[in-house]
């Protein structure tokens, strides 16, 4: 597919393809989700993570994988929780009932007790019908939903769950011919499973989950219209019939429930299980959040539904270790610095108070040591070469146009790299070393908005980045929207 030109300020065809629609009256907890990946090499503590969501009035989280650590933190609490089931495990639980159940008992159930986790939603897979998969996941989908709610249901236990699959918006689109939301259909190729996933979840009473990435369309098309991907009404509207479209997310939002209600669903509830804006080396965040916030929880809906649509915001925080196959911005995406420090104001409530956001409190540093370019280094051939090892198993996004550490010059660079080398890499003395190049200083290095971070104490590192088998892991599990982006790119 490649990115085809808008005609005459109208929104070309690729449009619905990459906004997801979906609006449902909120169920239950007021205001926003969140997502909290933990893709990074130093984990806050969990405990002060979930204290922090308490602050900022987060009730509801959604987590791509089962992490014991974080369960732990959040009994007794009364945020309301979405875990996922990662698309590696979606075979085995398609093909072994009893893997099932045990995932269930042991991640899920186990925590229904007073004080223990309010879990709310399973979410079996993440993006399985991605495109860019080639049909990995389509045969397992199904099936392991199946297993995981026959488990769920016959836990014998008194919490009640729903199960739900985050969809990428890639399984629906409208013809080039005609791009408004109301001619949208499924994806031919996944049309009978979705609707057979539609059916399974429907009869259950549970919900539809779908991703939104306004982001990707205007990063991945020049001739996105960039004011549509906003909430500030700025835009020209897009027409479709007697419906007038402000804004790419409901527009999207809407393609899907056109979908849903050709395939015979008109009143299935959706929820938005991904939608955010990223930092690095882009300006418009905080626009895009608060708006997104306050339209969400607003009650006007979209042009088909109305009432408050149920988002989860991604993400929470930023993570150094995602692959960046698709852009340095993979790993910005998050409204907290990786130390829980808030990147800007923002109101989570939607009540427009302007008390900003509460950090993570009490956060334990390594020793303010840090690694640079040993200025008094001469025969600086190798440069080059250490500096891309360095970043290559680190993170020098913060370098990239735009970010706050663009403007170094190529001595401050290699700083810059090997410093993140260093930190990431736990700061052993030969984690410093360059072929000599390099010295460890207690000098802080950074100059103004550019920070050369050290990282948060933490006893338990997620992964090495010299841990080729992770390193591999994080490769492949590039979530579903930004591998749509990257297929439009190539
Ligand atoms: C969840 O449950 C399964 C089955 O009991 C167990 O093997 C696994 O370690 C648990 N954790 C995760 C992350 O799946
Ligand atoms: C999908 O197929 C393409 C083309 O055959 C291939 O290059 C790519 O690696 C495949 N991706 C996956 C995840 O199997
Ligand atoms: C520093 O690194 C960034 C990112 O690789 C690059 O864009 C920039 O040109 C470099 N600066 C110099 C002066 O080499």
């Amino acid at each position: 597919m490649s990115p085809k030109r808008m005609l005459d300020g109208q929104f070309y065809h690729l449009l619905p393809l990459f906004f997801l629609a979906s609006v449902t009256l909120l169920h239950g907890g007021n205001g926003f989700g969140v997502n909290w990946g933990t893709m990074t090499t130093h984990q806050l503590p969990p405990d002060k993570v979930v204290k922090m969501l308490r602050d900022n009035g987060v009730h509801k989280l959604k987590l791509f994988e089962y992490n014991e650590r974080i369960m732990t933190a959040l009994m007794g609490t009364d945020i309301e929780v979405m875990v996922g089931i990662p698309n590696s495990m979606l075979k085995q639980m398609s093909e072994d009932p009893g893997a099932a159940a045990s995932w269930v008992y042991n991640n899920v159930t186990g925590y229904c007790y007073d004080g223990g986790v309010k879990i709310k939603y399973v979410a079996v897979g993440n993006e399985p019908f991605l495109q860019t998969y080639n049909g990995t996941y389509l045969q397992y989908t199904l099936p392991a939903l199946r297993n995981i709610m026959r488990a769920l249901d016959e836990s014998g236990v008194k919490c009640r769950y729903k199960t739900t699959v985050p969809f990428n918006a890639d399984i629906y689109n409208s013809p080039e011919s005609n791009p408004v939301p109301s001619a949208s259909d499924f994806r031919p190729e996944v049309k009978d499973l979705t609707i057979e996933i539609l059916q399974f979840l429907y009869l259950h009473d549970a919900p539809f989950t779908v991703n939104i990435y306004p982001y990707l369309s205007l990063y991945g098309n020049n001739y996105f219209p960039v004011e549509f991907a906003f909430f500030d009404g700025l835009s020209k509207p897009l027409r479709d019939g007697n419906k007038v479209y402000k804004n790419a997310f409901d527009a999207n939002l809407d393609t899907l429930v056109y979908a849903l209600s050709k395939a015979g669903f008109p009143d299935m509830e959706v929820i938005v299980g991904e939608v955010g804006w990223p930092t690095d080396g882009d300006k418009n965040a905080k626009r895009f959040n608060q708006g997104l916030i306050k339209h969400a929880l607003s009650g006007d809906g979209t042009p088909s539904r109305k009432g408050k649509i149920e988002v989860y915001l991604f993400s929470l925080i930023d993570e150094n270790a995602k692959s960046i196959e698709p852009g340095g911005f993979e790993r910005h995406w998050g409204i907290f610095e990786f130390d829980g420090k808030p990147k800007y104001q923002l109101d989570l409530t939607g009540l427009e108070l302007e008390k900003g956001l509460a950090p993570v409190e009490d956060v334990k540093y390594q020793l303010k040591r840090w690694c640079v370019l040993d200025p008094k280094a001469t025969d600086l051939d190798e440069l080059p070469e250490s500096v891309s090892y360095a970043c290559s198993l680190s993170d020098c996004t913060t370098l990239g146009y735009g970010s706050s550490c663009n403007h170094l010059s190529a001595k401050g660079n290699a700083s810059y790299a090997f410093n993140m080398y260093y930190q990431m890499n736990n700061r052993q003395v030969w984690d410093c070393d360059f072929s000599g190049l390099a010295i460890v200083t207690d000098d802080n290095p950074s100059e103004g908005s550019c920070q050369f971070p050290v990282m948060i104490a933490s006893a338990h590192s997620s992964f090495l980045l010299h841990n080729y088998d992770c390193l591999l892991v994080v490769l492949l599990r590039i979530i579903g929207g930004f591998v749509t982006l990257f297929s439009l790119l190539i």
